[in-house]
């Protein structure tokens, strides 16, 4: 839930660490602060209990002198409040020590107790203050005799010391520490967390994601579980937890840093929405064609013959991941394919049940969440085979599956999920594409069809988009409103639940998606004069029923906002109507989810809500 940063390099250490800090807080943005080795070999740390911009302002009113190597950490809080004790780094007893971490340490309260009887004293209420000082232990157990020693020959002890050190932790961690009489090296672990290496000239970088240092280099080595890196100015070496050296490759990042940025746009989320198209047409480009072929076997590694033999498809995400997979599990049904969707924290007896020849397709943007991590590892121990969907190259999830398809939308920045949904989407329209075809689910010219059909959603996607001030005038309207209700059928049903998590998240209002069908087995009555009901209601067999579902609503005196096609609103009777290009219902869900997205926008600008980094919420949930 947090984001760390490292520098060893040149005398911009702390510029380096508070501009990775700045783009990394959307992984969390409770507290902050860096800390940084001075040309006295003293240590440096200004923490702080808010944002970045609070610590970037402390650290000009008071900034060190010649420091060339230091760590920086933001926050979203698991053990202890947001405060500015509790925020990273933490230093040991002697203030020579100091870490950053990422993760939970399940065995901290063993290792503090240890810790405390052994007169170590503590100053914060978090898992992560352990680390320093079992560092400083370890450091004395080794027997520094400290005055006398040249900082270089220092390294192995402290290597050997963090090796130790790490070696006692249970958990999850991505950690970086920095010992202030040995500044020419930083060291990094990392377990179940994500940590990269970025490799500059005459300077090296850590960081939890690459977003922190694209700014400077390109060229990255993503840490595996178990892994260490020793990073100095001039070179890294990476090791395994029983100290023995590995090799590495580096890879090129093609992502550049003003990709990262919010482009002229008020908010990432807006910017991103705007970049649904792209992120659509660049996660379908040269997949499609022909489909049910081999055009996979090279990519994922899945053969025509592979997507014919599995039994079903289960897939497991959470949230928006979660929405996405519940139009995959509507799509194969479609097509004659059993398949099933949960939410990964939910998944557990089922995956006893999860056949060894179901394909379980795991959907994540940052491929580092850790209830999909979890049910991913329970359904691989039942015999199935997982594909992961998912926007991050290198992540924890891409490692632990058995094949990998990439969404190719970009860094997602906003915590609510939009591009990266419709990625998701589109990636999952593309499988169940192939799948179809390979099992003979789309014969004669029904593929090709399908794929340029498919081909044609990125065009109506930016049509969609210039509905933009239409849709924010109506949301303006109901600005004020406390509760909304999402209704829709099919496969567009989960497309109300997005409808409705978006609102929520980002407008902190009070939101229910709801298959319309079911709104008259009870909650109908919570149907008041007024209520916004926002119906999703284009062309095709859900129609007619939908358009009855709309007149029980509006008889209950709701304010029926419908999201339609040139055809469907002939026949629907709402208040209101957002009129979307006219699409196969199947594929419809591509762009139904568009005006939820910017209905809930500005609903929240309206509200003057923080819209990129909405209270209670992190980017990316690596807890459980
Ligand atoms: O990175 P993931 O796709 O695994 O994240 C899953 C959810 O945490 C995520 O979609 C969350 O629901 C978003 N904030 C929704 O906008």
């Amino acid at each position: 839930m947090c984001g760390i940063t490292g520098y060893i390099g040149g005398d911009k250490t702390t510029d380096v660490l508070i501009d990775g800090l700045r783009r990394l807080e959307y992984r969390g943005y409770d507290s902050c602060g860096l800390a940084a080795v001075d040309s006295k070999n003293s240590l440096y740390l200004k923490r702080v209990s808010g944002r970045v911009d609070a610590l970037d302002k402390l650290v000009a009113e008071d900034p060190v002198k010649g420091a060339r190597a230091g760590v920086g950490h933001t926050r979203w809080a698991t053990h202890g409040a947001p405060s500015e004790d509790n925020a990273h780094p933490h230093t040991d007893c002697s203030g020579q020590v100091v870490v950053v971490h990422n993760g939970i340490i399940e065995n901290y309260l063993e290792l503090k107790d240890r810790l405390l009887a052994s007169g170590h004293k503590f100053r914060s209420e978090t898992d992560t203050e352990v680390i320093a000082h079992l560092l400083e232990e370890k450091l004395r157990s080794l027997n520094v005799q400290a005055a006398a020693v040249r900082s270089d020959l220092l390294e192995p002890v402290f290597f050997e010391a963090f090796r130790r050190t790490v070696g006692d932790l249970k958990g999850s961690f991505a950690l970086s520490a920095v010992w202030s009489r040995c500044p020419g090296m930083l060291l990094a672990a990392r377990m179940h967390s994500p940590l990269v290496v970025g490799l500059g000239e005459d300077e090296n970088f850590i960081a939890s994601d690459v977003s922190a240092f694209l700014k400077y280099t390109k060229r990255v080595v993503f840490l595996n579980d178990g892994e260490l890196a020793a990073v100095r100015r001039d070179g890294v070496d990476y090791y395994n937890f029983a100290g023995k050296k590995t090799a590495k490759d580096s890879v090129t990042i093609q992502w550049d840093s003003t990709m990262a940025e919010k482009g002229g746009y008020k908010h990432f989320m807006l910017k991103e929405i705007h970049e649904q198209a792209e992120a659509v047409e660049n996660t379908l480009r040269g997949r499609l064609l022909p489909l049910g072929g081999d055009i996979l076997r090279t990519e994922v590694g899945l053969s025509a013959a592979d997507l014919k033999a599995f039994s079903s498809v289960q897939f497991l995400a959470c949230g928006t991941a979660h929405h996405a997979g519940l139009v995959g599990r509507a799509l194969f049904e479609n097509f004659g394919i059993p398949a099933y969707a949960d939410v990964a924290s939910e998944f557990s007896d089922r995956a006893k049940l999860t056949g060894k020849g179901a394909l379980v397709v795991a959907v994540s943007q940052s491929g580092e969440t850790a209830d999909t991590l979890f049910a991913v590892r329970e359904a691989k121990a039942s015999g199935a085979r997982v594909l992961a969907i998912t926007n991050t190259v290198g992540s924890t999830l891409t490692r632990e599956s058995d094949y990998v398809l990439y969404t190719h939308c970009g860094p997602e920045i906003g915590v609510a999920s939009t591009k990266a949904f419709l990625g998701q989407l589109a990636a999952i329209y593309l499988l169940a594409g192939h799948f179809a075809a390979a099992r003979g689910r789309l014969p004669g010219g029904d593929a090709r069809r399908y794929a340029e059909d498919l081909l044609k959603v990125p065009r109506l996607i930016e049509e969609t988009l210039e509905k933009e001030k239409e849709i924010a005038r109506v949301a303006e309207t109901f600005s004020s409103s406390d509760h909304f209700l999402f209704i829709s059928r099919h496969v567009n049903y989960p497309i109300a639940l997005e409808g409705a998590l978006k609102i929520k998240e980002i407008a902190y209002v009070h939101a229910e998606g709801y298959p319309a069908g079911e709104m008259k087995h009870g909650p109908i009555a919570i149907i008041y004069k007024g209520m916004p009901v926002l119906a999703i209601a284009p062309s095709g067999r859900a129609l007619e029923l939908m358009a009855g579902n709309i007149e029980e609503a509006k008889a209950r005196g709701a304010d029926v906002v419908a999201v339609v096609d040139p055809s469907s609103r002939k026949l629907v009777k709402a208040s209101r109507y957002i009129t979307l290009p006219e699409v196969s219902e199947l594929f419809s869900p591509l762009l139904t989810v568009i005006p939820l997205q910017i209905f809930a926008y500005y609903v929240a600008l309206a509200k003057k809500c923080d819209i990129d980094k909405p209270r209670n919420l992190a980017k990316s949930v690596t807890v459980r």
